[in-house]
């Protein structure tokens, strides 16, 4: 595993949007995994600024999204499509069509999911997935378990992810309860693997995952048998694994 170790927040973001527009410039028809959330919140901002800039285009990007809410609309301003529509799809010439995000309102959530699968399979699976990672391990909204859910799957949130979650709606009773999630399949498919955390909250996160037992109790531990996974993460979130030894 490749460790970038960057001073803040700030120069996480940046090192991660160096890494997707690489990705991009060398392979302008790349299929990109995305993901939600603070993490990679910055990163988007300079793929942003950089498409202004005439420095990447997403005109032949496809992309597909890690998870969605269960019961949110496309325009509920926390469900994942709307995130994606604000921080970067409405800002760059990625094509409509060529964007997914699971549908948090399908009626038949089995045939939805096997179609999600289906289509990262006639990709080739995806050229970059893009992860943050939950206090508690998860990666996508793959929740600590007793296994390893290789499809997507609907899932049911745990109360950890639901605490962390609740910033962002009126109350902690708005959080949805499931979502829809890509499994370890699609994820461990991707060529590349971009993990990226920040702060100390996930310190503990990133050293179960980097240098703990695999085991799904941690779900982020299943990245150190994918062979190719680039982790950019801060001192913050990098303090436990420094503090146990391993050299980044
Ligand atoms: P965050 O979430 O980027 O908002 O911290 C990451 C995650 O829970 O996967």
């Amino acid at each position: 595993m490749k460790i970038y170790r960057e001073k803040d927040y700030d120069a996480m973001s940046r090192r991660a949007a160096q890494i997707i527009a690489g990705e991009i410039t060398h392979n302008p028809a790349c299929a990109l995994g995305l993901a939600t959330g603070s993490t990679p919140e910055g990163a988007y901002k300079y793929l942003v600024d950089w498409y202004k800039q005439g420095l990447v285009s997403f005109r032949d990007v496809l992309s597909v999204n890690l998870d969605e809410y269960v019961g949110l609309a496309p325009d509920h301003d926390q469900s994942y499509r709307y995130f994606m529509q604000s921080n970067l799809f409405d800002h760059v010439d990625i094509l409509p069509e060529n964007t997914r995000v699971p549908d948090g309102l399908t009626k038949d959530p089995e045939a939805f999911c096997a179609e999600y699968d289906a289509y990262i399979r006639s990709l080739g699976y995806v050229n970059l997935q893009l992860l943050g990672i939950g206090r508690n391990g998860h990666i996508g909204f793959n929740e600590p378990g007793d296994h390893f859910v290789k499809e997507t799957h609907v899932v049911d949130l745990t109360e950890s992810t639901i605490d962390a979650n609740a910033r962002f709606f009126a109350s902690r009773d708005d959080v949805p309860r499931q979502a829809i999630s890509m499994g370890m399949g699609a994820i461990m498919g991707a060529k590349k693997v971009l993990l990226c955390a920040s702060g100390e909250d996930k310190a503990d996160a990133i050293c179960r995952s980097v240098s703990g037992p695999i085991t799904p109790e941690c779900p982020g531990s299943i990245l150190q048998l994918h062979k190719n996974v680039v982790l950019v993460a801060d001192e913050a979130a990098l303090s436990k694994l420094i503090a146990a030894g391993v050299e980044v």
